[in-house]
C-alpha cells in the first residue's frame, strides 16, 4: 500500500489551466480521488472550483458570477488589490486554494481545517476582474506569533516582487495589530531567499537613517519583524559582536552601503495608506 501511494503521488496533475495561464505544476497535492486520474486540471479563476474538462469550465464560467476572491477588499493601490477571505466563511474557496497551492508548495503540510485560517490573496484587477497573483494565509490565533503560514506567487508571476510585497504585507498587518510575527517553519528554498532578503533590505534602510544607534528591540518595534529574524539576519550580514555578555550592532557605514548594493530589488512596495484594516477579534 505504502509503495502505491508513494506511485501514485507522482502520478498527479502535471498542468492546470488557471484564468489565461497554463501552468506546470511541481508537486503532489492531495485532490480527492475521482481527479487523480487527470494530467490537467481546470480552475474557474475566480472561485477556484476546479474540474477535470474543458467544457466544465466553459459551462460554469457562464454561470460563476464572481469576479474577484469571495472576502473583503482591504487594500487598492493602482490595478493591485488584496482581498482577507475568512476559512470558515468561505471553506470550499479555502479548500481550493490549498489544494491548488500545495502544487507548488513541498514540505508543507496543509491544514484543510480552513476554518482557523484567513486568507489573503493578492489579484491584478482589469476590467475583466480580479487576477489571482498569490496568497498568504495566516492563522486567526498563532500561539507562535506567526504571521504567515503559506506564501505563494503562482508561478507566471514570480520574480516580479509580488513575493516581497505579500512578506512586506504581514507585516503590516502585524504593526496594526501592535504585535511582531514571524513564518511559520520550516521556509522552502525560495521562502528563505525571499524572506532573507525582504529582512536584509528592511533592516539595512533602517540601519543606514539612524546610523547604526539602535538596538535590536527598537528594530523590532519598528518592523515587526520577532527579534530572532532580526538577529540572524544581521549576523549573516557581520553585523553583530558578542560583546560582555550581550548582541552589539556595529554598523560602519562602508559595510552598510556594500550590503545595500548587494542586497536584491526591494519589490513592489505596500502603501500603508490604502490599507484599511481592523485586527481579527
Ligand atoms: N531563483 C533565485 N532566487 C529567487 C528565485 C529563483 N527562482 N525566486 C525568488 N528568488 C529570491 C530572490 O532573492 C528574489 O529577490 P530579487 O528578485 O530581488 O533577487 C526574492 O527571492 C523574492 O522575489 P519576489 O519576486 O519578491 O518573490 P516571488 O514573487 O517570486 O515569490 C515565493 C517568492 C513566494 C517564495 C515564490 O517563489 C513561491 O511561491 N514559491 C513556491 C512556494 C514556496 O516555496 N513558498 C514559500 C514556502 S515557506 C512558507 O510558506 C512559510
Ligand atoms: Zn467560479
Amino acid at each position: 500500500l505504502r509503495e502505491h501511494e508513494e506511485f501514485t503521488k507522482v502520478k498527479n496533475i502535471a498542468t492546470i489551466e488557471l484564468g489565461r495561464y497554463e501552468i506546470e505544476t511541481w508537486y503532489f497535492s492531495p485532490f480527492p480521488p475521482e481527479y487523480n486520474e487527470s494530467l490537467k486540471l481546470y480552475f474557474c479563476e475566480f472561485c477556484l472550483n476546479f474540474m477535470k474538462r474543458k467544457e466544465q469550465l466553459q459551462r460554469h464560467m457562464r454561470k460563476c458570477d464572481l469576479k474577484h476572491p469571495p472576502g473583503d477588499e482591504i487594500y487598492r493601490s493602482g490595478t493591485l488589490s488584496m482581498f482577507e477571505v475568512d476559512g470558515k466563511k468561505n471553506k470550499v474557496y479555502g479548500q481550493n486554494l490549498c489544494y491548488l497551492a500545495k502544487l507548488f508548495l513541498d514540505h508543507k503540510t496543509l491544514y484543510y481545517d480552513v476554518d482557523l485560517f484567513l486568507f489573503y490573496v493578492l489579484c491584478e484587477c482589469d476590467d475583466r476582474g480580479c487576477h489571482m497573483v498569490g496568497y498568504f494565509s495566516k492563522e486567526k490565533h498563532s500561539e507562535e506569533s506567526y504571521n504567515l503560514a503559506c506564501i505563494l506567487t503562482l508561478p507566471p508571476y514570480q520574480r516580479k516582487g509580488y513575493g516581497k510585497f505579500l512578506i512586506a504585507f504581514s507585516y503590516e498587518l502585524s504593526k496594526k495589530e501592535g504585535k511582531v510575527g514571524t513564518p511559520e517553519r520550516p521556509l522552502s528554498d525560495l521562502g528563505l531567499l525571499s524572506y532573507r532578503g525582504y529582512w536584509t533590505r528592511v533592516l539595512l534602510d533602517i540601519l543606514k537613517k539612524h546610523k547604526g544607534n539602535i538596538s535590536i528591540k527598537e528594530l523590532s518595534d519598528m518592523t515587526a519583524i520577532k527579534a530572532e529574524d532580526i538577529l540572524t539576519t544581521l549576523q549573516s550580514l557581520e553585523l553583530i559582536q558578542y560583546r560582555k555578555g550581550q548582541h552589539v550592532i556595529c554598523a560602519d557605514p562602508k559595510v552598510l552601503d556594500r550590503h545595500l548594493k548587494a542586497a536584491g530589488r526591494g519589490g513592489l512596495e505596500v502603501d500603508v495608506s490604502k490599507l484599511i484594516w481592523t485586527p481579527y477579534k
